[in-house]
């Protein structure tokens, strides 16, 4: 019976592996939940440990001395304001971990390491990136191009597979695009974000007016259920397959805003309004991105060169300038106060987030074939996820009820 170890236990996706490993104990006798706060109880075959893993390995070894996993998930995240420090402190987490482990004698134990990171793997923070996007796709290397973490992650875990003494494990890494799932107080969270933009602009009686690129609203995205995702490295980690191998993980759905928006209008009982693409809006931003787009890494070869501008992030509604603005705290403390609920939740939510994904004016269209070849099936449809999101938010006091 396999036992395994979750980091990241309390954000976005980490949380929902632990979850759906909780909802398994007959499979799952022993999970090992690893993270530095304590935000809910856990089911009885999972266990909480506290870890700092900005520790050294040595002090880390101390905390994880007797605990032992087949199988590593690696959710843990921290966001830092430059890149070149997300690749220092998320690298360094990954590395001192698995030192940690290895000093412990219980890397030797283990079957699969399984690394959740993201489809910036792509660049999308960059600027538009060639779609559909597949595991295959270069890396963006060269020298005009950022830190990339993930890349410093993915060769973390190639170079200590080869390492002496550490046994024979392999690795699986994920790439989920636009989370939704449920998570409190994290670094990049849309359904709360999102959810909390149409519950107060309802209590201020506006209507749901899109906040972001014109354009995007009618392009493609590509959303991750945190719950599909959690069933996914779940049975990635038990296919054979799998070893060795990075896969996309999205819902599977062709999605967009054009299709989202009205939902959550109806959703809320509010109206979009016909002229919300043309109508003055007074506080726009425009963003430039990348001077390269990904996608002109692969120009000669695609047979597009000089084709393609500069990817922007343009904001209809600036959302950072929003959520400050007096009468928008205003009407969200009043919806607060008359709904009994949590009052930080609007300060907590990640309105720099939310602009940035709402205000691209590119498609993000990622493909699950290399997955379905092996035999995956799960899928979620887009709306459904951020519906039921949507629902854990309002028990947990973070949204108001519907009316
Ligand atoms: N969220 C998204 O929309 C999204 C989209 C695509 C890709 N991703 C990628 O998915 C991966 C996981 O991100 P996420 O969004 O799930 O993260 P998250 O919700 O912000 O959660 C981060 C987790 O890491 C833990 N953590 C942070 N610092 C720690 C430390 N020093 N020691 C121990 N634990 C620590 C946090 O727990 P404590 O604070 O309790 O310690 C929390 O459990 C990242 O690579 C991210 O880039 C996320």
């Amino acid at each position: 019976m396999p036992s395994a170890i979750v980091t990241g236990a309390t954000g976005i996706l980490g949380r929902q592996i632990v979850h759906e490993l909780g909802k398994r104990p007959q499979q799952w006798p022993t999970v090992h939940a690893l993270s530095r706060s304590k935000k809910e109880e856990c089911p009885q075959n999972v266990v909480h440990n506290h870890i700092d893993l900005t520790a050294s390995a040595d002090n880390m070894a101390k905390d994880l001395q007797n605990l032992e996993g087949d199988y590593v998930f690696f959710a843990a995240y921290l966001q830092k304001e430059t890149e070149q420090e997300n690749w220092d402190v998320n690298g360094d987490m990954l590395e001192n971990f698995l030192t940690a482990l290895q000093k412990n004698g219980s890397l030797k134990k283990v079957k699969r390491v399984i690394l959740i990171t993201g489809c910036k793997q792509y660049g999308v923070h960059l600027g538009a990136a060639k779609n559909p996007m597949v595991e295959s796709d270069p890396w963006l290397t060269g020298a005009d191009r950022p830190p990339n973490f993930y890349y410093r992650q993915q060769d973390i875990l190639k170079q200590f597979q080869g390492k002496e003494g550490t046994g024979s494990w392999d690795w699986v890494v994920t790439y989920p695009n636009d989370v939704i799932g449920y998570a409190e107080g994290n670094f990049m969270n849309l359904a709360t974000s999102v959810g909390l933009y149409a519950a107060v602009s309802k209590e201020l009686g506006n209507e749901l007016v899109w906040p972001g690129s014109e354009e995007f609203y009618t392009k493609f995205d590509s959303f991750t259920s945190a719950k599909l995702h959690a069933q996914f490295v779940v049975w990635a980690a038990l296919e054979p397959r799998a070893g060795n191998q990075a896969f996309n993980v999205v819902n599977g759905d062709a999605e967009s805003w054009q299709n989202l928006w009205p939902k959550m209008a109806e959703r809320y009982g509010l109206q979009v309004p016909s002229d919300q693409l043309t109508r003055d809006t007074p506080d726009k931003s425009v963003m430039d991105l990348a001077e390269r787009p990904p996608i002109q890494d692969l120009e000669d070869h695609l047979g597009i060169k000089g084709k393609i501008p500069k990817s922007k992030v343009e904001q209809r509604i600036d959302l950072m300038k929003w959520s400050q603005k007096p009468e928008v705290k205003d009407g969200w403390q009043k919806l607060a106060y008359k709904e009994g609920l949590q009052e930080d939740a609007f300060e907590k939510a990640t309105w720099g987030f939310l602009g940035f994904v709402l205000g691209r004016n590119y498609d993000l269209v990622v493909s699950m074939s290399k997955a379905r070849r092996l035999g995956w099936t799960g899928y979620a449809d887009t709306w459904d996820s951020l519906s039921d999101v949507f629902d854990e938010l309002e028990k947990a006091k973070i949204l108001p009820k519907r009316t």
